[in-house]
């Protein structure tokens, strides 16, 4: 018993400490921010003041946590940042081994080295990941191009013939196949580059980019309820069909089943993920950000304000418009798997009524210390789960964690 409570003393203990040191930290990074010198690119030394006044924005989450929403805060910014939508896909989907699934330790340095690399607006690794091979840099397969505005804009789009597939279409207008090379001088004209991903697995495999000296990298690391997340991928991934099923038969799940194990590797990385960053390592000072999607959905400008601000980026008009109107729709525009437009603030809920009591506990069984880090209460009743009237989101967690602030 004694060993039980000694536990949640330890605990504030902690947090104590952890929120004296964040005072301490934002104050410092502001002092920063003012005081950054110009560019530096040939220092050797990774101290703050000689990092280049160009910010590397590194948004990572996983499926389903409202990763295109917030990377449209970036998408949205305007002139002065170059946003890359996903071009990780292209390296999971080479180095997938038959019978699915990577080699983790293969993967992440890939991912590492290209992201890398497209920080610093080469694209020649990402070519050789990307089926079939771009021919003297031109391709026609560039995954979610449309979803990147600078590989849409003035720029960046070739004519269009006529004969030209529709795949690499922009949204808005149509443009020949990707020059990736007039997308590599285009990248080098903005001021700042932001890249989202739901690829990445530690955190820690990346830490070769926070140390290097021509890269200024913040991470913002996106998070979300894990019992939501299993919501929304059973409605819109084939590959949770099992899940489907046993929801549909009352949420008896066979707990020893290979789909239980992965969704608890993927919390554990998560998590695990989000302490590394609460820790505070050097490598990681004033760079890493910890954002809840469920704080996001409920207040997205000032959540998007703050992202900007831990960035060292000024908050534009463009991405606070643009936020007003995605986020304040009627519910007839606010249907689709895949949409963006919705009413944010119901949307974060809407998990609660579709998804069985019993696959809610398995979640709760696998993932607790995921929830519990990040401050999403446990239900002990299908009345609890569907009652609109108990948050399952703890308000107290986020000022203790200080989400969204400097950490
Ligand atoms: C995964 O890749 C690493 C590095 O390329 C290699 O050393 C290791 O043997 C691979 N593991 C498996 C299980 O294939
Ligand atoms: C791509 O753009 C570059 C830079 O403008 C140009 O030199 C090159 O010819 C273009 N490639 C193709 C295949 O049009
Ligand atoms: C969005 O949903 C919230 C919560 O249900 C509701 O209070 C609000 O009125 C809705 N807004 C719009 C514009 O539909």
């Amino acid at each position: 018993m004694k060993f039980k409570y000694s536990i949640p003393v330890v605990f504030v203990l902690a947090l104590v400490i952890i929120e004296k040191e964040n005072n301490i930290i934002s104050k410092v990074s502001d002092k920063l921010v003012v005081k950054q010198p110009p560019m530096v690119l040939d220092s050797s030394s990774s101290l703050q003041t000689q990092k280049p006044k160009q910010k590397h924005i590194l948004l990572l989450a996983t499926t389903r946590t409202g990763s295109s929403f917030v990377g449209e805060f970036f998408n949205q910014q305007g002139d002065n940042m170059f946003y890359l939508f996903e071009p990780l896909w292209h390296v999971e989907k080479m180095l997938t081994l038959e019978g699915g699934g990577t080699n983790a330790t293969a993967s992440a340095k890939a991912y590492r080295d290209v992201l890398q690399q497209l920080f610093l607006c080469d694209f020649s690794l990402l070519e050789s990941f990307i089926d079939p091979p771009p021919v003297d840099h031109v391709t026609a397969n560039l995954f979610r191009r449309w979803s990147s505005s600078s590989l849409c804009a003035d720029s960046v789009c070739s004519p269009f013939a006529q004969g030209d597939i529709e795949k690499f279409h922009c949204r808005a207008r149509k443009c020949g196949p990707l020059n990736l090379t007039l997308a590599a001088q285009s990248c080098r004209e903005k001021q700042h580059r932001a890249i989202k991903s739901v690829r990445v697995r530690q955190l820690d495999t990346l830490r070769p980019l926070a140390e290097d000296p021509r890269l200024d990298v913040k991470f913002i690391h996106l998070v979300r309820d894990p019992r939501a997340v299993l919501a929304s991928r059973m409605v819109a991934f084939e590959t949770y069909k099992n899940w489907k099923e046993w929801g549909a038969r009352g949420g008896d799940v066979p707990l020893d089943d290979d789909e239980v194990k992965k969704l608890k590797g993927n919390c554990d990385n998560i998590r695990m993920s989000a302490q590394a960053g609460l820790r505070q390592p050097k490598w990681l000072r004033g760079r890493y950000l910890l954002v809840r999607y469920e704080d996001i959905a409920r207040f997205p400008a000032r959540k998007a304000a703050e992202m900007y601000r831990f960035a060292g980026i000024p908050f534009t008009p463009q991405v606070k418009s643009w936020i007003a109107r995605n986020t304040q729709v009627s519910p007839k525009e606010a249907s689709g798997v895949f949409s963006l437009k919705r009413n944010s603030s119901e949307h974060v809920e809407k998990w609660r009524f579709g998804l069985p009591f019993k696959i809610a506990q398995v979640v709760q069984r696998v993932c607790r210390p995921t929830l519990k880090l990040f401050g999403y209460k446990v239900v002990n009743s299908e009345k609890m789960l569907t009652d609109r009237s108990i948050s399952l989101i703890e308000d107290k967690v986020s000022a203790r964690y200080r989400l969204g602030r400097y950490l």
